[in-house]
């Protein structure tokens, strides 16, 4: 009894404490658009003698805390690498799992009353949604559809995407549309290829910040032409079930820091 009171007084104050820091930091500069590769699900299971699928559940139990950090700090878009067009080629157990969770919770998110709807947020699938399974289709076209005039944030949940597949559409569309509009000039430009990727269509900011936990510093085919010029690149030791503030806190300072010193 004694315990579960003080665990339950911790908490409150932890949530308090998180409160606290979080309106600081916001009174600072704080990134428009914010991309996370969610990586070391499986590595966090096994290290925790648990089903792969529980590391992927614990991972979105991440993606939800660090989208409500996110919101509240008022970063205007999260983008998310929720799965490589490439995770098609691990065990069908493991896809159908995944499968099974992006269902359940693309149909929870956007509950009334849940994050999205909480804090205004618009969720765009973003990626090959054609080589998801019909059931999944169906909970991203509902999920789009009730949030479609959110407009105070957006979600970019990536999937099935890859970075060249993105970039390859957006030539094609944007020769497609030179042809179609018979343009003397049919030469596609940078900013055409710019207007036609995905998450350009989807009404994101240039990105600010990319972050990868669980220690690898690749970028794995994601955000590859978003991720140019001034964007800041962090690379976490965290497996991303365990990521939350305590983890983000030092990457917003960074963030801070730099645009107080141009
Ligand atoms: C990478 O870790 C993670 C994934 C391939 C899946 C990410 C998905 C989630 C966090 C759940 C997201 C929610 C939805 C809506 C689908 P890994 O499997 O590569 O782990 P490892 O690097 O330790 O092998
Ligand atoms: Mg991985």
């Amino acid at each position: 009894m004694l315990w579960r009171a003080l665990s339950w007084l911790k908490q409150k104050l932890d949530e308090r404490v998180q409160k606290f820091v979080i309106r600081v930091l916001s009174a600072g500069p704080v990134p428009k658009h914010v991309a996370f590769v969610m990586d070391g699900n499986r590595r966090y299971a096994r290290a925790n003698h648990m089903k792969v699928q529980q590391g992927h559940s614990d991972g979105f139990v991440a993606l939800r805390r660090l989208l409500g950090i996110c919101l509240q700090l008022n970063v205007r878009c999260v983008s998310v690498y929720a799965f490589a067009i490439d995770n098609f080629k691990r065990p069908s157990e493991e896809v159908d799992a995944l499968m099974a969770l992006a269902e359940a919770k693309l149909r929870e998110l956007c509950q009334h009353g849940d994050l999205l709807q909480q804090y205004g947020v618009r969720l765009n699938v973003i990626g090959r949604v054609d080589m998801l399974p019909e059931s999944v289709r169906e909970a991203v076209r509902v999920a789009e559809d009730l949030t479609r005039h959110n407009d105070r944030a957006i979600l970019n949940l990536c999937m099935p995407y890859a970075s060249r597949d993105e970039m390859t559409r957006a030539v094609q569309d944007a020769a497609q549309e030179k042809i179609d509009l018979g343009t003397r000039n049919t030469m596609v430009e940078e900013k055409d290829i710019e207007k036609h990727l995905m998450t350009s269509v989807a009404g994101s900011p240039p990105l600010d910040v990319l972050v990868r936990t669980s220690g690898v510093q690749r970028l794995s085919d994601y955000m590859l032409w978003q991720s140019c010029e001034g964007v800041q690149l962090h690379f976490s030791t965290t497996y991303w079930p365990e990521f939350g503030l305590s983890d983000f806190l030092p990457i917003i300072l960074d963030y801070q820091r730099k645009q107080w010193c141009l």
